[in-house]
């Protein structure tokens, strides 16, 4: 049986599904990468690992012939059409709870970089422009006493949050189900959409994009925002009015906002480069070498559980 794997991921992959008998091909991705050849290039293949900027769709999925297994290398999938796939008889499966520690990691270091202007002060240096200690040099925000909004209280939300606690934050969430145990370890708070970004200072969304929480943050909710407020996003572009943010950045109606993900990437909107109170990362959620092994062990596991017809470690449809 064939895997094909469509970019090159940790080789501990290619190594545990050769081990199980499969015939593994890694695709050599280059721009000129056509939709066309990608769907030659996986059309017989038996399993599949793809990436999260792999768009599986209605028309690549009814051109999969014996597809059994797509293990996306990531833990969100709106990339693929899981439903579809599950009318086809495909399994798909995600990467949970290895990128939870990483990804939240970065949801941290975005507050604080966000709070404490770490890029204006690295622009600052680079650009030479540093002429000593100031008092009023850069003045950013304490963290201690103040309130982190958690929207999408699962396992990274909760992770963030746990973090955030040992700077002395506040912690308030919001979740369709309350988390029981998270509240007894963290004292947060669950409230609704509304109350959490009117009182919050810090908000990070750590929700799946699915057809409810596209847009979920849309004018109206951003226009609920504080002045004095941060907003993360390191779960998906997609979730918010980007176009709009940029506005209320623009016109300082929020203190900074910290970018991993964006609503058209690999595109960035040039506005928000023009912008100083933001700080704007290339999705790097999970990119750390411990985690992206992790990731890729899991992926191939669950590939090779599907074809040695055993249930996979995590389904998603
Ligand atoms: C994922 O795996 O879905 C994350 O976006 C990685 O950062």
């Amino acid at each position: 049986m064939k895997v094909v794997i469509t970019d090159s991921i940790p080789e501990i992959a290619e190594r545990l599904i050769s081990k199980a008998g499969f015939e593994v091909t890694i695709l050599k991705r280059s721009k000129s990468f056509s939709k066309e050849k990608f769907i030659n290039a996986i059309s017989n293949a038996d399993g599949i690992i793809s990436l999260l900027s792999d768009k599986i769709d209605k028309e690549i999925i009814d051109k999969l012939h014996i597809c059994k297994v797509i293990a996306n290398y990531a833990v969100g999938y709106n990339n693929i059409d899981i439903d579809y796939a599950k009318s086809k008889k495909i399994i798909v499966t995600n990467t949970p709870d290895v990128l939870t520690d990483a990804t939240a990691d970065l949801s941290i270091a975005l507050i604080l970089a966000c709070a404490r202007r770490f890029h204006e002060g690295e622009k600052m240096i680079r650009q030479k422009k540093f002429k000593g200690w100031a008092p009023k040099l850069l003045l950013g925000f304490d963290l201690k006493g103040k309130t982190l909004g958690i929207v999408g209280a699962g396992r990274i939300g909760q992770a963030t949050a746990i973090r955030a606690q040992s700077f002395g934050m506040k912690i308030l969430y919001y979740n369709r189900t309350k988390k029981e145990d998270f509240e007894k370890q963290t004292k947060a708070k669950r409230t609704s959409l509304d109350q959490l970004l009117k009182t919050s200072d810090v908000i990070s969304l750590h929700l799946s994009l699915n057809s409810k929480t596209k847009l979920l943050l849309n004018r109206d909710k951003l226009k609920l925002l504080k002045p004095s407020s941060i907003l993360i996003n390191t779960a998906r572009g997609e979730i918010l009015d980007e176009k709009f943010l940029i506005e209320l950045l623009k016109k300082k109606k929020i203190f900074a906002a910290g970018f991993d993900v964006y609503q058209n990437e690999p595109d960035i909107n040039p506005d928000l480069l023009k912008l100083e109170n933001v700080v704007l990362l290339p999705h790097l959620g999970s990119a750390t070498i411990e985690t992206r092994n992790s990731m890729a062990e899991l992926a191939a596991k669950n590939i090779i559980s599907v074809l040695q017809n055993r249930k996979p470690f995590t389904p998603v449809n």
